[in-house]
């Protein structure tokens, strides 16, 4: 150990996401178990650390929670402390730097370590601790699996199989009326969740933001499986996805959060859309939300979790602060903070190679993406 560590701290920033909790146990556990560490976790991701809301983390406090989705440490993607809102004395709020105050309060707790685990935004504020001096360690989150530093993050696996198995409900009633429905599908940006799911649930047509497509080619892949006998097609919508010519549906923006657009109502659009140049068709559109986010985690997420979670811990023990933990081929790694964020500041997310192997291999039995 390059300075002795006697204390650490975990928070959850950001969205949840399924492993958080294993990635918790597992820092946990082999922190205490191979270092003797003391470890603690604030409440409610940076918020908790401002106000210094924080439980213990020990092996009793963080048994059963291995392969539960969401987070023991609850989460916050709203409060960035290098700009937050408080109150200006005079009834009103005003956004102001109070990142000097979690510095006091780590120095109080007695902590040497803090281990972040979260996506672009919550990362963002890791690599401005960093850079005021705090020990930090970074552990990538995004069910999104759209992080360019690190080949697959936890709880992709997990919310794809959920998809999977809603496009693998569909296909059967879709099937009983001779119906197409659009299942619209999480990933922001990313079209990972939805080509995998698709994939693996055999939809007939799967949208994403990677390919732009137009509702006649969806139309044209729809006549073409019914001449060959599939009078039914599940189509499988990537919330991001966009038509051809750059239209895309927002559900929401949530002021305050460091990314705001929220994605929502594609596919009741392309349903709506399809209707009209199918009327052969009856179509449905189905938007299960936040639903492939919650739940049990899969087994593959649960031992992914464990792996960050360890290689966390021996980051620590090695004192290579201010990075962030990796997995490349099948070793783990890291990258620093600084080089993660930059990557994300201009846009260089991991996406789907609208030419790599994996389109070509769907194409190739027969899977449209709307767009020829
Ligand atoms: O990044 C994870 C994610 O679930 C995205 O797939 C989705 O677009 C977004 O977060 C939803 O965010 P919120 O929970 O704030 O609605």
């Amino acid at each position: 150990m390059v300075q002795p560590i006697k204390k650490i701290a975990l928070l959850t920033g950001g969205g949840d996401c399924p492993g958080l909790n294993a990635v918790i146990r597992a820092i946990t556990r082999a922190a205490i178990l191979n270092y003797g560490i003391e470890v603690i976790g604030y409440r409610f991701g940076y918020k908790g650390l401002y106000h210094n809301n924080f439980m213990p983390l020990t092996m009793e406090t963080v048994t059963g929670i291995l392969h539960r989705g969401g987070t023991i440490l609850y989460s916050s993607n709203k409060d960035n402390l290098f700009d937050y809102l408080v109150d200006d004395g005079h009834g009103g709020k005003v956004k102001k730097d109070v990142s000097d105050v979690a510095v006091e309060n780590l120095k109080k707790d007695g902590v040497d370590v803090l281990v972040i685990l979260g996506g672009d935004g919550t990362l963002t504020s890791a690599r401005d601790f960093s850079r005021k001096g705090v020990n930090v360690i970074g552990v990538p989150k995004t069910m999104d699996n759209d992080l360019a530093s690190t080949d697959v993050t936890y709880g992709f696996i997990s919310a794809m199989s959920v998809g999977t198995e809603f496009i693998d409900r569909l296909q059967t009633t879709a099937k009983s009326h001779h119906r197409v429905i659009c299942c619209e599908l999480m990933g922001r940006d990313a079209g990972w969740i939805t080509l995998y799911a698709g994939l693996a649930g055999n939809a007939g047509v799967c949208l994403i933001p990677e390919i732009p497509f137009t509702i006649e080619n969806i139309a044209k892949a729809i006549k073409k499986r019914d001449e060959m006998g599939l009078p039914y097609t599940v189509v499988a919508v990537a919330e991001g996805a966009k038509y051809a010519d750059g239209t895309k549906v927002i559900g929401k923006i949530v002021e305050d959060s460091p990314d705001p657009v929220r994605y929502s109502g594609l596919a009741a659009k392309v349903a709506d859309d399809l209707e009209k140049v199918i009327p052969n068709h009856e179509v449905r559109s189905v938007n299960p939300g936040h639903i492939i986010r919650g739940g049990d985690i899969t087994a593959y997420d649960r031992i992914l979790s464990i792996r960050y979670g360890v290689a966390a811990v021996e980051l620590i023990n090695e004192g290579k602060f201010g990075n962030v933990v990796t997995i490349n081929g099948d070793k783990m790694g890291y990258t620093s903070l600084e080089e993660v964020i930059g990557a994300a500041k201009i846009g260089q997310q991991k996406h789907v190679d609208p030419n790599g192997e994996l389109v070509k291999a769907a194409k190739a039995i027969g899977i449209s993406f709307g767009d020829e």
